[in-house]
């Protein structure tokens, strides 16, 4: 294959060891890492002068990384409150959330332009280009304007709403104008496809032609699904290898033999964290006899901790995390525990392993890599069980779970009642399902597959000699491909998509 060059705002850079990066670099970094290539976008860094300074290099392996910093106004204006303010909130269906600034998004709109001018003197052109996510939306498009003439491929790893929430963004047309730069866009599910495919025919007047193509400005350009995955066998050992480690050991001895119960996941609002602990709370209420024999752990890092949004979730989520321990607690029974700092990812496998239940609820997920850890991480021989939000793409693949719909509290108290009372013989019986759905997958064939797809579309379009790539602005619609097979760019991990 040829050079990959991916891009995305968050780079796993190789000495930092965290393990919340989320499920972009949880995806990303296998396959970088066996494919070779670059990793290009912010370092993670903020600071004043960060505007003048060049690109840094590093490299790991055999991935090389180029990364930047952000000056104070960028992070604030392009991260914190567009990206992770507005289009967040909007992609995963929460518009009461989103608070849209015209300043904000001519600051989104310059540090994408200022990725793309970084970004254009490093590419060769043999390079794939492979940009991630709803940060670099505009990206495709600033490229094309630079003469970037490679393939490019975009990859949506959150949800896209229904076309009539997406109609809410103000500059909604013009951020599927930009991302149409591209020649292929991928998604998690088939659902976030139809709705992109809908909102570009609605607010663009694009055309479609079958499921996956869409004309637009006298250019054709492929839609794919493309299911995250994750090296389920892989973490599997590191689960049963983490088991014996200390601070497992140490969660097991401080339960004193009571069942665990364990969520993981950022401290976001699109988790459904407070119906969460409020299911947990009925559970405990409507299931007196449950009392003083579980514990509900749930980890929840901090995240994105300047958004207004975050942070008065924070302080919901530990009053009521207060009050449950207040009010249902003994002196010597603490019927929840949660902390808001991270855990590597080796002892969240080894806490996986140890749990009975895994309660993974968000309101809305573009794919949740957790809920397929938690499966990974069980022992075949006694597993624990996965109670899971309908609304995460997971749930596709995921259907032996326990599915929830995460806005109802008592729906989550009853499955966790349920979990909990499940024979062996059914836990058995599901978690094989669900494990035989994951084990033959890893994300470095997601990736191979998104590249191989990449590589052929664009051969197309080089063939097919359809003009220009920077016609992207509003150009009159023209001529296109002939036609090809429906539903050929699925890929091939979609089969489990319903
Ligand atoms: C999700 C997003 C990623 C993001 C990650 C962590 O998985 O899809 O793009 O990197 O969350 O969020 P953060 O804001 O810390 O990068």
């Amino acid at each position: 294959m040829r050079r990959v060059v991916v891009v995305s705002n968050r780079v796993s850079l190789p000495e930092k060891k965290s393990g919340q990066a989320g499920g972009l670099a949880t995806a990303v970094a296998p396959l970088l890492q066996a494919e070779g290539g670059l990793w290009f976008g912010w370092s993670g860094k903020v600071h004043e002068e960060a505007e003048d300074q060049p690109l840094g290099f590093a490299q790991a392996g055999r991935v090389r990384y180029a990364t930047f910093d952000l000056s104070p106004a960028e992070h604030e204006g392009y991260y914190n409150n567009y990206a992770n303010g507005v289009l967040w909130p909007l992609l995963h269906s929460m518009p009461e959330l989103m608070r849209f600034s015209r300043a904000d998004l001519a600051v989104f709109e310059a540090v994408n332009a200022r990725f793309a001018d970084l970004l254009e003197p490093v590419l060769a052109p043999d390079d794939l280009v492979w940009v991630h996510d709803y940060h670099l939306f505009l990206l495709p498009r600033e490229l094309r304007e630079r003469g970037v003439e490679n393939p490019v491929g975009f990859f949506l790893h959150i949800p896209f709403p229904a076309p009539d929430i997406f109609a809410l963004l103000p500059n909604g047309a013009d951020l599927l104008e930009a991302v149409l730069s591209a020649d292929l866009i991928g998604f998690q599910t088939e659902a976030d496809l139809l709705n992109f495919a809908a909102a570009a025919e609605s607010l663009l007047g694009a055309r479609r032609r079958e499921t996956t193509r869409l004309l637009w400005a006298g250019r054709e350009i492929t839609l794919g699904v493309f299911p995250a995955e994750i090296d389920a066998r892989a973490f599997a050992e590191r689960a049963a290898a983490a088991a014996a480690t200390a601070p497992v050991e140490r969660l097991r001895r401080s339960l004193a033999g009571q069942s665990l119960i364990l969520g993981v996941d950022r401290l976001d609002p699109s988790k459904g964290l407070v119906q969460r602990l409020e299911g947990y709370r009925r559970f405990l209420e409507t299931s007196p006899a449950w009392q003083r024999r579980v514990t509900f752990l749930q980890i929840a890092p901090l995240s994105r901790e300047k958004v207004a949004s975050y942070q008065a979730l924070r302080r919901e989520l530990l009053m009521m995390a207060g009050q449950i321990d207040a009010e249902l607690g003994d002196p010597d029974w603490t019927p929840l525990r949660v902390l808001t700092r991270g855990e590597s990812r080796a002892t969240v496998a080894g806490y996986m392993r140890l749990a009975q239940v895994g309660l993974v609820t968000p309101l809305r997920d573009g794919m949740n890599l957790v809920a397929k850890e938690f499966v990974a991480a069980q022992d075949p021989d006694d597993p624990g069980v996965l109670v899971l939000s309908r609304f995460a793409g997971a749930a596709r693949q995921l259907e032996a779970a326990l599915l929830v719909n995460p806005t109802d509290p008592d729906s989550i108290a009853e499955a966790i009642g349920r979990a909990l009372a499940m024979d062996r013989r059914e836990r058995q019986r599901r978690w094989r399902v669900l494990w035989e759905g994951l084990v033959d997958r890893t994300p470095e064939e997601w990736g191979r597959d998104f590249l191989h797809t990449l590589e052929r579309v664009a051969a197309r379009r080089s063939g097919a000699e359809l003009g220009p790539l920077s016609g992207g602005r509003s150009a009159p619609f023209g001529a296109v491909r002939p036609a090809l097979a429906p539903g050929l760019f699925f890929s091939r991990s979609s089969n489990a998509v319903n």
